[in-house]
């Protein structure tokens, strides 16, 4: 605790302690930005989860999939998504690489300095939950249209895109003390990157990976190369 405090009093210095670091961001300062284990492994597991849910058919109003495949976390697409989280800008990253997909969730609390604790559930939920908005259609420019938020459908393509099997993401909690609010940004990158304009998100079909050209996933309705 203390040492928050001092990254918001002295918001020059980076203040670095045992796994506590410190630092400046566009108009903030970050107090936590580990990604932990157990994120790693509850990142992994809600893609798939979902994704396995959509592959068997039994996600209400969506058809399921033939060639869904499992995804698993990159250490260097992780990379990419802390690096461009610590900089504390919801706005998507242009320098994010060759064929990578890229998801963001922002939440913002307002009010005196207060340790926010992540929760990247909550993020993958948010881009899952797009799903109502959808149905299965091609992926077309007006699904990213940011200004209508209720009815953007490309966070949720790029969550069930067949193809994309690595995931890697970061986060920042930082408070913006000018304007007294706290907020925590997630960025999570994807690879090969989804969400081609003109392509379904999946082939509709039951789980079938041996006819596209792969094997069954140890995960229910996923598959692998
Ligand atoms: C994270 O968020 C999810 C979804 O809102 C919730 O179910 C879960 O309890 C949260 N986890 C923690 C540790 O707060």
């Amino acid at each position: 605790m203390v040492f928050m405090y001092s990254c918001l009093l002295f918001p020059i210095l980076t203040v670095s302690m045992s796994m506590l670091v410190c630092r400046a961001c566009k108009d903030g300062q970050i107090y936590d930005n580990t990604v932990t284990e157990e994120d790693i492994t509850g990142v992994v597991e809600a893609h798939n989860l979902y994704r396995s849910t959509v592959a068997l058919g039994k996600l209400e109003n969506q058809p399921p999939a033939q060639n869904m495949q499992e995804m698993s976390w990159d250490d260097e697409l992780a990379k990419t998504a802390q690096n461009y989280a610590n900089q504390c800008v919801f706005k998507h990253n242009k320098d994010r690489g060759e064929g990578v997909g890229e998801n963001l969730f922002i939440k913002m609390y307002g009010g005196p300095h207060t340790e926010r604790e992540h929760n990247f559930t909550e993020a993958i939920m948010s881009w899952y939950d797009e799903h109502v908005h959808y149905k299965y259609k091609t992926v077309a420019q007006e699904d990213f249209h940011v200004r209508d938020l209720r009815t953007q459908t490309g966070h949720y393509t790029q969550v069930v895109w067949a193809n994309t099997n690595k995931v890697g993401c970061g986060f920042a909690s930082y408070s913006k003390t000018e304007e007294q609010r706290d907020e925590l940004i997630y960025v999570c990158n994807y690879a090969p990157a989804g969400n081609f304009l003109g392509e379904y998100p999946y082939k509709e079909g039951e789980p079938d990976c041996k006819a596209n050209g792969m094997s069954n996933s140890d995960l229910d309705g996923l598959c692998k190369k």
